[in-house]
């Protein structure tokens, strides 16, 4: 597991909780953009979890589905770990890295990524690392991104199949 500089080691007790409304209000967008992925793709990525409101939206949305969770937070990991322990079904589909993102361990091909209010985190150089990283394994799964849900679809990308 690699160093992460964790910004939430204090005010990721209260994440979980602030960041609710945000799901209720964007949770549909999410689930909508995601439903048509291929089952057989590969594994669904949750960049940067949290504690996990996205993981159990991906799952119920695609009920095939196995999904990665990635949470560098030690904080925020034990709440995503929580949650899907008690889920019995999450409990079988979920797995959980904890590597800062660019240092995970990448699954040959993914079937999408979802990267919910993540992306700010990220310098410039970051993302460039984190597109050239993962695109080759989104390519491979034929998957589709979003950064931030909004109705016109615009910050989702499909890579070509
Ligand atoms: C605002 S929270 C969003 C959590 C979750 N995606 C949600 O929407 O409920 C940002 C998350 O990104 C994670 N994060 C920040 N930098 C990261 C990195 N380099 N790799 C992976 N996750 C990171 C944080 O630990 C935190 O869980």
């Amino acid at each position: 597991m690699s160093e992460h500089d964790d910004p939430y080691d204090r005010s990721g007790q209260f994440l979980d909780l602030m960041i609710a409304t945000w799901w209720e209000h964007n949770g549909a967008t999410v689930a909508e953009a995601l439903k048509d992925l291929p089952a057989d793709a590969g594994p669904v990525v949750d960049a940067g979890a949290g504690g996990g409101r996205g993981t159990g939206l991906i799952a119920r949305t695609l009920p095939d589905a196995h999904v990665l969770a990635v949470e560098p937070s030690l904080l925020l990991r034990s709440v995503l770990l929580a949650r899907v322990f008690e889920d019995p079904d999450l409990r079988t589909r979920v797995s959980v890295d904890g590597d800062d993102l660019l240092a995970a361990r990448l699954p040959d091909r993914i079937g999408g990524l979802v990267a919910a209010n993540l992306i700010g985190h990220l310098g410039p150089h970051e993302r460039d690392r984190l597109w050239g990283t993962w695109l080759p394994a989104w390519h491979r799964g034929r998957s589709r991104c979003s950064t931030c849900p909004r109705r016109s679809n615009r910050s989702m990308w499909r890579a070509p199949g």
